[in-house]
């Protein structure tokens, strides 16, 4: 494997996850009519833009940040807090995002939670919200007992990368289903692949980009902290350590 740096891939994995916001941002300005709260298209655009940003874009900063090597020594409170503090704060931006839409579908008179997208996403976000929840009691709560961090702990690396994956998943598929939905009259058909379709595959395909990037630091062992196994590191958070 290429002997790259963790800090400099994470300078680009950072740029790469600021250019799909910016693109989602722009895809929804430019050619869906931009973002009110009036339960129009308007509204829907808050949907792509939230759930891009959250979920695939903070979700992955959080996933990394025991990969930093600040974190391998020193106090762990801090950055236990930060990886929970980005995983809230990605939750946050996935409630709104699903609200968008709800709230979108209801005034429209739109069937709820019909497509494979859709089901599929709602499946993603409810195992997300599952993980931060038992994380949360396993790690951050100070009663957990020793052996059950020990046995959660593999579960919840393995459900963070694949959370991650289904999450580029949803947001791959629901691109192309809004595509399909919009572009379908006259010289913007989708398949004689007009501007605004060549900017939104562009993006999916930087989304995914960007999710395989994280799944391979995260995968990496020389990225990975050399104590990770050992019984000092599953202390609880209000231990005298700390
Ligand atoms: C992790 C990311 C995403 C998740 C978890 C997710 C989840 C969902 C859910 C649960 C619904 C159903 C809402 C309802 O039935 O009222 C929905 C609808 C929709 N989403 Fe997403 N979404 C994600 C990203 C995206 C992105 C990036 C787009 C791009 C435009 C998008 C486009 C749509 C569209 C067009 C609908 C309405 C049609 C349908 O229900 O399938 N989604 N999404």
């Amino acid at each position: 494997m290429l002997d790259v740096p963790f800090l400099p891939f994470c300078a680009f994995l950072g740029t790469l996850g600021l250019l799909c916001v910016a693109m989602v941002g722009t895809w929804c300005q430019h050619w869906r009519g931009g973002f009110s709260l009036d339960g129009s298209s308007r509204t829907f655009n808050w949907h792509p833009v939230l759930m891009v940003t959250g979920l695939v874009v903070l979700y992955g900063a959080a996933a990394l940040v025991y990969r930093i090597p600040n974190t391998w020594s020193g106090p762990k409170l801090p950055w236990k807090v930060l990886h929970g503090s980005l995983a809230l704060g990605a939750f946050i931006l996935t409630v709104l995002g699903l609200a968008a839409v709800f709230c979108f579908h209801n005034s429209q008179g739109t069937p709820n939670m019909y497509s494979l997208h859709s089901w599929m996403g709602l499946g993603t976000v409810l195992l997300f919200s599952c993980q931060w929840a038992a994380g949360f009691g396993a790690f951050l709560l100070p009663w957990a007992p020793t052996w059950l961090r020990a046995l959660y702990k593999p579960i919840h690396v393995f459900f963070g990368s694949t959370i991650l994956m289904l999450s580029v998943a949803s947001c791959v598929s629901g691109i192309n289903e809004k595509l399909f939905f919009s572009l379908k009259n006259g010289t913007m058909e989708y398949k004689l692949l007009p501007a605004e379709a060549v900017f939104a595959n562009t993006l999916g395909l930087l989304i995914l980009i960007f999710g395989v990037l994280v799944v391979a630091a995260l995968a990496r062992p020389s990225w990975k902290r050399p104590d990770s196994d050992s019984p000092d590191s599953r202390q609880p958070l209000l231990s005298a350590e700390r």
